[in-house]
Protein backbone atom coordinates (compact mmCIF):
# COMPACT_ATOMS: atom_id res chain seq x y z
CA UNK A 1 0.00 0.00 0.00
CA UNK A 2 1.64 3.28 -0.68
CA UNK A 3 -0.51 6.82 -0.14
CA UNK A 4 -0.20 10.21 -1.21
CA UNK A 5 1.21 13.03 1.08
CA UNK A 6 1.05 16.49 0.28
CA UNK A 7 3.60 17.65 2.06
CA UNK A 8 6.28 15.47 0.23
CA UNK A 9 4.09 16.53 -3.17
CA UNK A 10 5.04 19.91 -2.72
CA UNK A 11 8.74 19.43 -2.64
CA UNK A 12 10.74 20.50 -5.95
CA UNK A 13 14.33 19.72 -6.08
CA UNK A 14 16.17 18.86 -9.07
CA UNK A 15 16.07 15.27 -8.63
CA UNK A 16 16.55 14.07 -12.11
CA UNK A 17 13.95 11.90 -13.59
CA UNK A 18 14.66 9.31 -16.52
CA UNK A 19 12.68 8.97 -19.75
CA UNK A 20 11.57 5.22 -19.68
CA UNK A 21 10.10 3.06 -22.29
CA UNK A 22 6.61 0.92 -21.67
CA UNK A 23 6.73 -2.29 -21.13
CA UNK A 24 3.68 -4.86 -19.83
CA UNK A 25 4.32 -8.21 -18.36
CA UNK A 26 3.76 -10.69 -21.14
CA UNK A 27 1.64 -13.11 -18.62
CA UNK A 28 -1.18 -10.58 -18.08
CA UNK A 29 -1.58 -9.71 -21.88
CA UNK A 30 -5.11 -10.57 -22.56
CA UNK A 31 -5.45 -12.48 -19.02
CA UNK A 32 -9.27 -10.97 -18.79
CA UNK A 33 -10.66 -11.51 -22.25
CA UNK A 34 -13.99 -11.05 -21.89
CA UNK A 35 -14.09 -8.95 -19.16
CA UNK A 36 -16.37 -5.52 -19.67
CA UNK A 37 -14.89 -1.89 -18.27
CA UNK A 38 -17.06 1.22 -18.10
CA UNK A 39 -14.51 4.50 -17.57
CA UNK A 40 -15.65 7.77 -16.33
CA UNK A 41 -13.60 10.59 -17.08
CA UNK A 42 -13.91 14.06 -15.27
CA UNK A 43 -12.29 16.98 -15.51
CA UNK A 44 -9.90 18.79 -18.10
CA UNK A 45 -8.05 17.58 -21.20
CA UNK A 46 -5.21 15.90 -19.35
CA UNK A 47 -7.55 14.38 -17.76
CA UNK A 48 -9.27 13.14 -21.06
CA UNK A 49 -6.30 12.16 -22.86
CA UNK A 50 -5.08 10.17 -19.44
CA UNK A 51 -8.18 8.35 -20.32
CA UNK A 52 -6.97 7.55 -24.12
CA UNK A 53 -4.08 5.51 -22.48
CA UNK A 54 -6.09 3.74 -19.85
CA UNK A 55 -8.61 2.33 -21.98
CA UNK A 56 -5.77 1.02 -24.23
CA UNK A 57 -3.85 -0.15 -21.36
CA UNK A 58 -7.03 -1.92 -20.24
CA UNK A 59 -7.65 -3.12 -24.21
CA UNK A 60 -3.83 -4.59 -23.67
CA UNK A 61 -5.13 -6.66 -20.64
CA UNK A 62 -8.24 -7.83 -22.40
CA UNK A 63 -10.67 -6.13 -21.59
CA UNK A 64 -13.43 -4.58 -23.91
CA UNK A 65 -15.36 -1.46 -23.55
CA UNK A 66 -19.40 -0.38 -22.34
CA UNK A 67 -21.44 2.11 -22.76
CA UNK A 68 -23.58 1.43 -19.77
CA UNK A 69 -21.82 1.19 -16.51
CA UNK A 70 -24.51 -1.43 -15.15
CA UNK A 71 -23.26 -3.52 -18.08
CA UNK A 72 -19.85 -3.71 -16.81
CA UNK A 73 -17.26 -6.24 -14.76
CA UNK A 74 -14.98 -3.25 -13.70
CA UNK A 75 -16.37 0.44 -13.45
CA UNK A 76 -13.20 3.06 -13.09
CA UNK A 77 -13.43 6.51 -12.60
CA UNK A 78 -10.80 8.76 -13.76
CA UNK A 79 -11.62 11.53 -11.07
CA UNK A 80 -10.66 15.86 -10.99
CA UNK A 81 -9.54 17.79 -8.04
CA UNK A 82 -9.86 21.36 -9.61
CA UNK A 83 -13.22 22.32 -7.26
CA UNK A 84 -15.84 21.28 -4.61
CA UNK A 85 -18.17 20.08 -7.57
CA UNK A 86 -15.77 17.56 -9.26
CA UNK A 87 -15.19 15.86 -6.22
CA UNK A 88 -18.92 15.71 -5.25
CA UNK A 89 -19.80 14.45 -8.43
CA UNK A 90 -17.11 11.63 -7.92
CA UNK A 91 -18.37 10.68 -4.59
CA UNK A 92 -22.38 10.54 -5.67
CA UNK A 93 -21.02 8.10 -8.39
CA UNK A 94 -19.27 6.28 -6.36
CA UNK A 95 -22.46 6.16 -3.67
CA UNK A 96 -24.75 4.59 -7.07
CA UNK A 97 -21.33 2.32 -7.13
CA UNK A 98 -22.22 1.61 -3.94
CA UNK A 99 -25.78 0.10 -4.58
CA UNK A 100 -24.94 -1.72 -7.60
CA UNK A 101 -22.10 -3.71 -6.18
CA UNK A 102 -24.92 -5.30 -3.55
CA UNK A 103 -26.43 -6.25 -6.34
CA UNK A 104 -23.63 -7.67 -7.88
CA UNK A 105 -20.59 -8.15 -5.73
CA UNK A 106 -18.11 -9.44 -8.58
CA UNK A 107 -17.98 -6.14 -10.11
CA UNK A 108 -14.94 -4.18 -9.33
CA UNK A 109 -14.37 -0.86 -8.81
CA UNK A 110 -11.74 1.61 -9.58
CA UNK A 111 -10.24 5.32 -9.02
CA UNK A 112 -7.81 7.47 -10.33
CA UNK A 113 -6.52 10.53 -11.25
CA UNK A 114 -6.18 14.04 -9.51
CA UNK A 115 -8.49 13.03 -6.25
CA UNK A 116 -6.15 9.89 -5.69
CA UNK A 117 -3.67 11.90 -5.16
CA UNK A 118 -5.76 14.01 -1.88
CA UNK A 119 -4.25 12.55 1.18
CA UNK A 120 -8.04 13.38 2.34
CA UNK A 121 -9.83 11.68 -0.19
CA UNK A 122 -7.84 8.31 0.02
CA UNK A 123 -8.37 8.51 3.78
CA UNK A 124 -12.13 8.79 3.45
CA UNK A 125 -12.28 5.87 0.49
CA UNK A 126 -10.47 3.38 2.86
CA UNK A 127 -13.00 4.49 5.75
CA UNK A 128 -16.25 4.83 3.93
CA UNK A 129 -15.89 3.13 0.73
CA UNK A 130 -14.37 0.15 1.63
CA UNK A 131 -16.08 -1.36 -1.67
CA UNK A 132 -13.58 0.27 -4.29
CA UNK A 133 -11.44 -2.31 -5.00
CA UNK A 134 -8.02 -0.10 -6.48
CA UNK A 135 -6.65 3.50 -6.26
CA UNK A 136 -4.06 4.50 -8.47
CA UNK A 137 -2.44 7.92 -8.92
CA UNK A 138 -1.61 10.54 -11.62
CA UNK A 139 2.36 9.41 -11.48
CA UNK A 140 1.91 5.63 -12.07
CA UNK A 141 -1.02 5.14 -14.49
CA UNK A 142 1.78 3.23 -16.51
CA UNK A 143 1.37 0.47 -13.57
CA UNK A 144 -2.13 0.16 -13.28
CA UNK A 145 -2.51 -3.23 -15.37
CA UNK A 146 -0.45 -4.50 -12.46
CA UNK A 147 -2.42 -2.74 -9.80
CA UNK A 148 -5.99 -4.59 -10.89
CA UNK A 149 -4.24 -7.79 -11.68
CA UNK A 150 -3.11 -7.52 -7.70
CA UNK A 151 -6.86 -6.20 -6.85
CA UNK A 152 -8.09 -9.67 -8.78
CA UNK A 153 -6.09 -11.89 -7.63
CA UNK A 154 -5.62 -11.17 -3.97
CA UNK A 155 -9.02 -10.10 -3.32
CA UNK A 156 -8.36 -7.21 -1.27
CA UNK A 157 -8.50 -2.98 -2.17
CA UNK A 158 -5.09 -2.00 -3.17
CA UNK A 159 -3.88 1.33 -2.76
CA UNK A 160 -1.08 2.68 -4.62
CA UNK A 161 -0.46 6.21 -5.07
CA UNK A 162 3.20 8.20 -5.53
CA UNK A 163 3.59 11.28 -3.94
CA UNK A 164 6.68 12.23 -6.30
CA UNK A 165 6.63 11.71 -10.03
CA UNK A 166 8.16 8.75 -11.47
CA UNK A 167 10.53 8.50 -14.48
CA UNK A 168 8.78 9.94 -17.53
CA UNK A 169 7.20 6.79 -19.18
CA UNK A 170 7.38 6.65 -23.26
CA UNK A 171 5.42 4.51 -25.82
CA UNK A 172 2.11 4.15 -23.65
CA UNK A 173 -0.76 2.47 -25.45
CA UNK A 174 -3.41 5.10 -26.70
CA UNK A 175 -7.17 4.68 -28.08
CA UNK A 176 -7.91 8.16 -29.27
CA UNK A 177 -11.48 9.38 -28.80
CA UNK A 178 -10.93 11.29 -31.85
CA UNK A 179 -9.87 10.08 -35.53
CA UNK A 180 -9.03 14.08 -36.77
CA UNK A 181 -8.05 15.82 -33.73
CA UNK A 182 -5.61 14.31 -30.96
CA UNK A 183 -3.98 15.42 -27.96
CA UNK A 184 -0.47 15.27 -27.37
CA UNK A 185 1.38 15.87 -23.95
CA UNK A 186 3.98 18.16 -23.90
CA UNK A 187 4.50 18.79 -20.19
CA UNK A 188 3.47 17.36 -17.14
CA UNK A 189 3.12 18.83 -13.86
CA UNK A 190 3.09 22.86 -12.91
CA UNK A 191 5.71 24.71 -10.51
CA UNK A 192 3.39 28.13 -10.51
CA UNK A 193 1.77 27.26 -7.09
CA UNK A 194 -1.17 29.84 -7.09
CA UNK A 195 -2.35 29.92 -4.67
CA UNK A 196 -5.97 28.57 -4.91
CA UNK A 197 -4.78 25.55 -6.99
CA UNK A 198 -4.17 21.99 -6.12
CA UNK A 199 -2.92 21.18 -9.32
CA UNK A 200 1.19 21.60 -8.62
CA UNK A 201 0.75 18.71 -5.84
CA UNK A 202 -1.88 16.05 -7.68
CA UNK A 203 0.34 16.57 -10.91
CA UNK A 204 3.68 17.20 -9.37
CA UNK A 205 6.65 19.05 -10.33
CA UNK A 206 7.39 20.25 -13.73
CA UNK A 207 8.77 17.50 -16.36
CA UNK A 208 9.06 17.98 -20.01
CA UNK A 209 9.16 15.35 -22.86
CA UNK A 210 12.10 15.06 -25.05
CA UNK A 211 11.41 17.42 -28.19
CA UNK A 212 12.77 13.90 -30.47
CA UNK A 213 9.73 12.35 -28.83
CA UNK A 214 6.85 15.27 -29.11
CA UNK A 215 8.05 15.24 -32.53
CA UNK A 216 8.15 11.54 -33.48
CA UNK A 217 4.58 11.21 -31.87
CA UNK A 218 3.07 14.35 -34.08
CA UNK A 219 4.60 13.14 -37.38
CA UNK A 220 3.00 9.58 -37.14
CA UNK A 221 -0.37 11.42 -36.12
CA UNK A 222 0.66 13.41 -39.48
CA UNK A 223 0.86 10.08 -41.08
CA UNK A 224 -2.31 8.43 -40.04
CA UNK A 225 -4.39 11.18 -41.17
CA UNK A 226 -5.13 13.42 -38.25
CA UNK A 227 -5.46 17.36 -38.81
CA UNK A 228 -5.45 18.86 -35.66
CA UNK A 229 -3.24 18.35 -32.58
CA UNK A 230 -3.60 20.00 -29.18
CA UNK A 231 -0.24 20.28 -27.29
CA UNK A 232 -1.02 19.69 -23.92
CA UNK A 233 0.21 21.41 -20.45
CA UNK A 234 -0.94 22.72 -17.19
CA UNK A 235 1.30 25.39 -18.30
CA UNK A 236 3.00 24.53 -22.24
CA UNK A 237 4.55 27.95 -22.01
CA UNK A 238 7.57 26.59 -19.01
CA UNK A 239 7.98 24.13 -21.81
CA UNK A 240 11.43 22.82 -22.21
CA UNK A 241 12.64 25.00 -18.83
CA UNK A 242 13.58 21.82 -17.15
CA UNK A 243 15.64 20.20 -20.18
CA UNK A 244 16.88 22.54 -22.70
CA UNK A 245 18.86 25.68 -22.34
CA UNK A 246 18.35 26.90 -25.78
CA UNK A 247 14.42 25.25 -26.59
CA UNK A 248 10.92 26.92 -25.70
CA UNK A 249 7.43 26.38 -26.16
CA UNK A 250 8.24 28.64 -29.11
CA UNK A 251 10.94 26.83 -30.25
CA UNK A 252 8.62 23.68 -29.77
CA UNK A 253 5.20 25.04 -31.75
CA UNK A 254 7.52 26.16 -34.55
CA UNK A 255 9.00 22.66 -35.35
CA UNK A 256 5.34 21.37 -34.64
CA UNK A 257 4.06 23.75 -37.06
CA UNK A 258 6.82 22.41 -39.69
CA UNK A 259 5.51 18.98 -39.26
CA UNK A 260 2.98 20.41 -42.10
CA UNK A 261 -0.41 19.04 -39.64
CA UNK A 262 -2.77 21.72 -40.51
CA UNK A 263 -4.08 22.53 -37.07
CA UNK A 264 -1.83 22.98 -34.16
CA UNK A 265 -3.55 24.11 -31.10
CA UNK A 266 -1.71 24.36 -27.52
CA UNK A 267 -3.49 24.62 -24.00
CA UNK A 268 -3.26 26.05 -21.23
CA UNK A 269 -0.80 29.26 -21.42
CA UNK A 270 0.00 31.20 -17.86
CA UNK A 271 0.71 35.06 -18.71
CA UNK A 272 3.75 34.78 -17.20
CA UNK A 273 5.78 33.16 -19.58
CA UNK A 274 4.19 33.91 -22.92
CA UNK A 275 6.96 35.22 -24.86
CA UNK A 276 7.37 36.99 -27.97
CA UNK A 277 8.85 34.55 -29.71
CA UNK A 278 5.51 32.46 -29.01
CA UNK A 279 3.85 35.39 -30.34
CA UNK A 280 5.80 35.49 -33.41
CA UNK A 281 5.46 31.80 -34.35
CA UNK A 282 1.48 31.99 -34.20
CA UNK A 283 1.66 34.46 -36.53
CA UNK A 284 3.96 33.59 -39.16
CA UNK A 285 2.44 30.04 -39.30
CA UNK A 286 -0.98 29.84 -40.79
CA UNK A 287 -1.31 26.51 -39.31
CA UNK A 288 -1.00 27.52 -35.56
CA UNK A 289 -4.91 28.61 -34.88
CA UNK A 290 -5.03 31.99 -33.81
CA UNK A 291 -6.82 30.76 -31.07
CA UNK A 292 -5.48 31.66 -27.45
CA UNK A 293 -7.08 30.42 -23.78
CA UNK A 294 -5.27 33.06 -21.78
CA UNK A 295 -6.31 32.95 -17.94
CA UNK A 296 -6.52 36.27 -16.28
CA UNK A 297 -8.28 34.97 -13.07
CA UNK A 298 -8.98 38.38 -12.02
CA UNK A 299 -8.94 41.65 -13.34
CA UNK A 300 -7.57 43.39 -9.70
CA UNK A 301 -3.74 43.52 -8.89
CA UNK A 302 -4.15 43.57 -5.78
CA UNK A 303 -6.05 39.88 -5.90
CA UNK A 304 -4.07 38.66 -8.17
CA UNK A 305 -1.26 39.49 -5.56
CA UNK A 306 -3.27 37.08 -3.17
CA UNK A 307 -3.61 34.38 -5.94
CA UNK A 308 0.13 34.27 -6.28
CA UNK A 309 -0.15 34.90 -10.19
CA UNK A 310 3.09 36.84 -10.53
CA UNK A 311 1.64 39.39 -13.10
CA UNK A 312 -0.03 42.63 -12.36
CA UNK A 313 -3.68 43.93 -14.04
CA UNK A 314 -1.16 46.16 -16.54
CA UNK A 315 1.36 43.01 -17.55
CA UNK A 316 -1.67 41.19 -18.52
CA UNK A 317 -2.82 43.90 -20.53
CA UNK A 318 0.05 44.57 -22.28
CA UNK A 319 0.79 41.31 -23.27
CA UNK A 320 -3.25 40.36 -24.57
CA UNK A 321 -2.94 44.37 -26.74
CA UNK A 322 0.49 42.47 -27.98
CA UNK A 323 -1.41 39.60 -29.06
CA UNK A 324 -3.98 41.31 -30.76
CA UNK A 325 -1.66 43.49 -32.66
CA UNK A 326 0.15 40.81 -34.03
CA UNK A 327 -1.83 38.01 -34.81
CA UNK A 328 -4.34 38.96 -37.03
CA UNK A 329 -7.97 37.89 -36.60
CA UNK A 330 -7.07 36.37 -32.75
CA UNK A 331 -9.42 35.49 -30.49
CA UNK A 332 -8.73 35.12 -26.91
CA UNK A 333 -10.37 32.70 -24.07
CA UNK A 334 -9.95 33.17 -20.57
CA UNK A 335 -10.61 31.49 -17.10
CA UNK A 336 -12.34 34.21 -14.42
CA UNK A 337 -12.54 33.31 -10.45
CA UNK A 338 -15.35 35.47 -8.62
CA UNK A 339 -15.68 35.52 -4.53
CA UNK A 340 -11.57 34.76 -3.91
CA UNK A 341 -10.69 35.43 0.26
CA UNK A 342 -10.44 39.48 0.04
CA UNK A 343 -12.32 40.14 -2.71
CA UNK A 344 -13.92 43.37 -2.17
CA UNK A 345 -16.59 44.95 -4.19
CA UNK A 346 -14.09 47.24 -5.89
CA UNK A 347 -11.74 44.31 -6.73
CA UNK A 348 -14.48 42.64 -8.78
CA UNK A 349 -15.61 45.74 -11.07
CA UNK A 350 -11.93 46.17 -12.03
CA UNK A 351 -12.67 42.42 -13.13
CA UNK A 352 -16.04 43.10 -14.68
CA UNK A 353 -14.06 46.32 -16.50
CA UNK A 354 -11.45 44.06 -17.89
CA UNK A 355 -14.13 41.97 -19.27
CA UNK A 356 -14.97 45.33 -21.05
CA UNK A 357 -11.49 46.02 -22.07
CA UNK A 358 -10.91 42.62 -23.40
CA UNK A 359 -14.29 41.29 -24.68
CA UNK A 360 -13.27 37.88 -24.77
CA UNK A 361 -14.52 35.08 -27.18
CA UNK A 362 -14.89 32.91 -24.47
CA UNK A 363 -14.74 33.13 -21.03
CA UNK A 364 -15.05 29.97 -17.97
CA UNK A 365 -15.80 31.42 -14.96
CA UNK A 366 -16.16 30.08 -11.37
CA UNK A 367 -17.04 30.89 -7.65
CA UNK A 368 -14.02 30.34 -5.94
CA UNK A 369 -13.70 26.69 -4.40
CA UNK A 370 -11.50 26.08 -0.84
CA UNK A 371 -9.37 23.34 -1.42
CA UNK A 372 -7.30 21.23 1.01
CA UNK A 373 -3.63 21.73 1.50
CA UNK A 374 -3.38 25.33 -0.54
CA UNK A 375 -2.73 28.46 1.01
CA UNK A 376 -6.05 30.08 0.06
CA UNK A 377 -8.02 27.48 1.71
CA UNK A 378 -6.61 28.78 5.00
CA UNK A 379 -7.33 32.38 4.07
CA UNK A 380 -9.63 34.28 6.10
CA UNK A 381 -12.89 34.31 3.51
CA UNK A 382 -14.51 37.79 3.86
CA UNK A 383 -16.90 36.94 0.66
CA UNK A 384 -20.81 35.34 1.49
CA UNK A 385 -21.25 32.79 -0.95
CA UNK A 386 -24.76 34.72 -1.82
CA UNK A 387 -22.40 37.56 -2.42
CA UNK A 388 -20.48 34.94 -4.53
CA UNK A 389 -22.81 33.85 -6.72
CA UNK A 390 -24.26 37.20 -7.56
CA UNK A 391 -20.74 38.05 -8.99
CA UNK A 392 -20.70 35.06 -11.13
CA UNK A 393 -23.99 35.81 -12.19
CA UNK A 394 -23.22 39.69 -13.02
CA UNK A 395 -20.14 38.51 -14.87
CA UNK A 396 -21.86 35.59 -16.94
CA UNK A 397 -24.15 38.40 -18.23
CA UNK A 398 -21.46 40.72 -19.39
CA UNK A 399 -18.88 37.89 -20.70
CA UNK A 400 -22.27 36.69 -22.67
CA UNK A 401 -22.81 39.67 -24.60
CA UNK A 402 -19.16 39.99 -25.69
CA UNK A 403 -19.67 36.46 -27.17
CA UNK A 404 -22.49 37.20 -28.86
CA UNK A 405 -20.98 40.56 -29.93
CA UNK A 406 -18.13 39.00 -31.26
CA UNK A 407 -19.85 36.48 -33.21
CA UNK A 408 -21.99 38.90 -34.64
CA UNK A 409 -19.41 40.69 -36.42
CA UNK A 410 -18.33 37.44 -38.19
CA UNK A 411 -22.13 36.99 -40.10
CA UNK A 412 -21.13 37.04 -44.16
CA UNK A 413 -17.42 36.21 -43.80
CA UNK A 414 -15.66 33.08 -44.40
CA UNK A 415 -14.18 30.82 -42.42
CA UNK A 416 -12.13 27.49 -42.23
CA UNK A 417 -13.98 24.89 -40.56
CA UNK A 418 -13.18 21.24 -39.80
CA UNK A 419 -16.04 18.67 -40.53
CA UNK A 420 -16.71 17.16 -37.26
CA UNK A 421 -19.88 15.64 -37.03
CA UNK A 422 -22.87 15.44 -38.99
CA UNK A 423 -26.06 16.55 -37.48
CA UNK A 424 -29.10 14.46 -37.21
CA UNK A 425 -31.14 17.17 -39.77
CA UNK A 426 -30.32 16.23 -43.65
CA UNK A 427 -26.97 18.15 -44.88
CA UNK A 428 -26.08 19.85 -42.09
CA UNK A 429 -23.16 19.65 -40.39
CA UNK A 430 -20.94 21.14 -37.29
CA UNK A 431 -17.11 21.94 -37.03
CA UNK A 432 -14.93 24.19 -35.08
CA UNK A 433 -13.39 27.22 -37.30
CA UNK A 434 -9.48 28.04 -36.63
CA UNK A 435 -10.88 30.36 -34.30
CA UNK A 436 -12.46 27.78 -32.11
CA UNK A 437 -15.80 29.09 -33.20
CA UNK A 438 -18.09 26.15 -32.78
CA UNK A 439 -20.48 26.64 -36.40
CA UNK A 440 -23.46 24.01 -37.97
CA UNK A 441 -23.60 24.45 -41.66
CA UNK A 442 -25.21 22.85 -44.57
CA UNK A 443 -23.61 21.53 -47.40
CA UNK A 444 -25.23 20.74 -50.35
CA UNK A 445 -22.26 18.04 -51.77
CA UNK A 446 -21.59 15.62 -49.58
CA UNK A 447 -18.74 16.07 -47.19
CA UNK A 448 -15.92 13.70 -45.30
CA UNK A 449 -15.43 13.98 -42.09
CA UNK A 450 -11.76 15.53 -41.43
CA UNK A 451 -12.23 17.95 -44.06
CA UNK A 452 -11.20 21.58 -43.58
CA UNK A 453 -13.50 23.62 -45.81
CA UNK A 454 -14.84 27.22 -46.09
CA UNK A 455 -18.21 28.30 -44.34
CA UNK A 456 -20.20 31.34 -45.15
CA UNK A 457 -21.62 32.58 -41.63
CA UNK A 458 -25.02 33.69 -42.36
CA UNK A 459 -26.44 33.49 -38.66
CA UNK A 460 -24.54 34.23 -35.04
CA UNK A 461 -25.69 33.05 -31.34
CA UNK A 462 -23.85 33.46 -28.23
CA UNK A 463 -22.58 29.97 -27.97
CA UNK A 464 -22.10 29.39 -32.02
CA UNK A 465 -22.70 30.25 -35.76
CA UNK A 466 -24.34 29.39 -38.32
CA UNK A 467 -23.78 28.97 -41.42
CA UNK A 468 -23.67 27.80 -45.40
CA UNK A 469 -20.23 25.80 -47.43
CA UNK A 470 -19.00 28.83 -49.67
CA UNK A 471 -19.25 27.41 -52.67
N1 LIG B 1 -11.61 27.46 -7.21
C1 LIG B 1 -12.24 27.92 -8.32
N2 LIG B 1 -11.70 27.84 -9.53
C2 LIG B 1 -10.47 27.29 -9.66
N3 LIG B 1 -9.69 27.07 -10.73
C3 LIG B 1 -8.57 26.45 -10.32
N4 LIG B 1 -8.59 26.27 -8.99
C4 LIG B 1 -9.77 26.78 -8.56
C5 LIG B 1 -10.38 26.89 -7.28
N5 LIG B 1 -9.77 26.45 -6.19
C6 LIG B 1 -10.05 27.50 -12.09
C7 LIG B 1 -9.03 28.50 -12.63
C8 LIG B 1 -8.28 27.68 -13.62
C9 LIG B 1 -9.34 26.72 -14.11
C10 LIG B 1 -8.81 25.50 -14.79
O1 LIG B 1 -10.03 26.39 -12.95
O2 LIG B 1 -9.75 29.54 -13.26
O3 LIG B 1 -7.72 28.45 -14.67
FE1 LIG C 1 -8.83 18.64 -12.65
FE2 LIG C 1 -6.54 19.89 -12.65
FE3 LIG C 1 -6.53 17.32 -12.42
FE4 LIG C 1 -7.19 18.42 -14.74
S1 LIG C 1 -5.19 18.48 -13.72
S2 LIG C 1 -8.24 16.79 -13.76
S3 LIG C 1 -8.27 20.28 -14.01
S4 LIG C 1 -7.35 18.82 -10.95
Amino acid sequence: MKLPDFIEARTRDKRDYKTVSFNIDESIKNKYAGMKFHLKTYGCQMNEHDSENIKALLTMIGFEEVEDYENADLVLLNTCSIRENAHNKAFGMLGRLKHLKEQRPEILVGLCGCMAQEVSVVEEIMKDYKFVNFVFGTHNLHEFPNIIDKAIEENKQQIEVYSRESDLVEGLPVIRANKYKAYVNIIYGCNKFCTYCIVPYTRGRERSRKKEDILKEVDELVKDGYKEVTLLGQNVNAYGKDLYDDYNMGNLLEDVAKSGIPRVRFTTSHPWDFTDNMIDVIAKYDNVMPSIHLPVQSGSSRVLKLMGRRYTRESYLELFDKMKERIPGVTISTDIIVGFPGEEEEDFQQTLDLVDYCKYDNAFTFVFSPRVGTPAEKLNDNVPLKEKEERLQRLNEKVNTYFLENNKKLEGSVLDVLVEGISDKKNMYYGYSDTNKLVNFISNKELELGDIVPVKITASKTWSLDGEVDE
